[in-house]
């Protein structure tokens, strides 16, 4: 049962949420929750999402041969592949049909090669990752990382209106930007903390470095969104009230977040990737939906919804949206 309205919702989380009458939120049209599929075609999705979680076991199962590294990142890459390795073996019901080619599989290859320097300390992921030419910007592009890019556009880009103001934090290379159909009628404002990620992509809008920890002097959004950012706030409900002050009241907060356990107790398939960089290893990395939900109610939000993204039974986050 995934529904956005009324006291039901209550069984999603036992979330302190404020929940408005449904006919008022259809005359302003946010849509009900509802279940995605990651690629076009379900099945389709779960190949590559079982693609990526057997490239991942023996990845962790390499990892795990090492001895506990001394770094505290390389630590947490360390204990994540021994927390994916004791989930037991990949069941995988298509492994003929697997890919074993994009951003994913190269970014796996190389925490491989890069694994002595960065037990050691002697290299970051950050440092790593800036050495290959486009190897972040395609990682964040591509599936599965894209594909929460894309469905916050396609959210976004119904939304879009002249004359809105729209902002978007932790931007990064553009993987959800490149996506908006914003024309010179609305006010687009990309910000991340990081200048020089920003302004790798020509993309529409004005360039502000902004890091959500901190309050903002930005307000009356119309909309403010974020995919696969938020996660990296050193305390998310703390950052959220910060962004309800950017709303104008009514604006809403567009979310693009992974899950941490899409089935089972096994973790997020790229977990021990993430883990090479800062807002990740120092971090908990993704959170469970509830969690933001029931942070978003705190922070004072209302009509909180969500759409799931699904591979298989595999529920990997989506988005997560709500109004100030
Ligand atoms: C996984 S990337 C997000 C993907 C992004 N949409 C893109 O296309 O690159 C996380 C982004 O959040 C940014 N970030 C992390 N912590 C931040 C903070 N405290 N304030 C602002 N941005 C932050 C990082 O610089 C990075 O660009």
């Amino acid at each position: 049962m995934h529904c956005v309205f009324g006291s039901s919702c209550a069984s999603l989380s036992g979330t302190r949420a404020k929940y408005v009458n449904k006919a008022l939120l259809e005359s302003i049209n946010i849509p009900a929750a509802n279940d995605v599929p990651m690629m076009q075609d379900a099945s389709e999705s779960l190949v590559l999402y079982e693609a990526l979680l057997l490239r991942a076991f023996d990845v962790c199962g390499e990892i795990c041969r090492y001895p506990k590294p001394s770094d505290p990142s390389a630590i947490r890459i360390w204990e994540a592949s021994h927390a994916f390795v004791a989930c037991g073996p990949v069941a995988c019901t298509l492994r003929d049909l697997c890919p074993s080619g994009g951003a994913v599989f190269d970014a796996f290859n190389k925490l491989l090669v890069d694994w002595p320097e960065l037990s050691s300390g002697a290299m970051t992921g950050e440092i790593a990752y800036a050495a290959v030419p486009d190897l972040w910007r395609r990682l964040m592009c591509e599936p599965p990382l894209g594909t929460y890019a894309s469905l916050a556009a396609n959210f976004i880009n119904a939304h879009l209106r002249p004359g809105l103001k729209l902002i978007e934090l932790g931007a990064g290379v553009g993987n959800t930007s490149r996506l908006l159909n914003v024309g010179a009628d609305v006010l687009y404002i990309r910000t991340d903390r990081s200048l020089p990620l920003l302004n790798q992509a020509d993309l529409p809008g004005t360039t502000l470095r902004y890091d959500f920890n901190t309050p903002s002097s930005m307000t009356a959004a119309d909309i403010v969104f974020a995919v696969n950012a938020m996660h990296c706030a050193d305390n998310p409900r703390r950052t959220l009230s910060y962004v309800r002050a950017m709303l104008r009241p009514g604006g809403m907060l567009i979310l693009g977040e992974g899950e941490p356990r899409p089935a089972g107790n096994r973790p997020w398939a790229l977990d021990m990737l993430c883990c090479q960089f800062s807002g990740w290893w120092d971090r908990t990395g993704f959170r469970p939906r509830d969690e933001w939900v029931d942070d978003l109610g705190a922070a004072g939000y209302i009509d909180i919804g969500h759409q799931r993204l699904f591979a298989g039974e595999y529920d990997l986050g989506g988005l997560i949206w709500a109004r100030a």
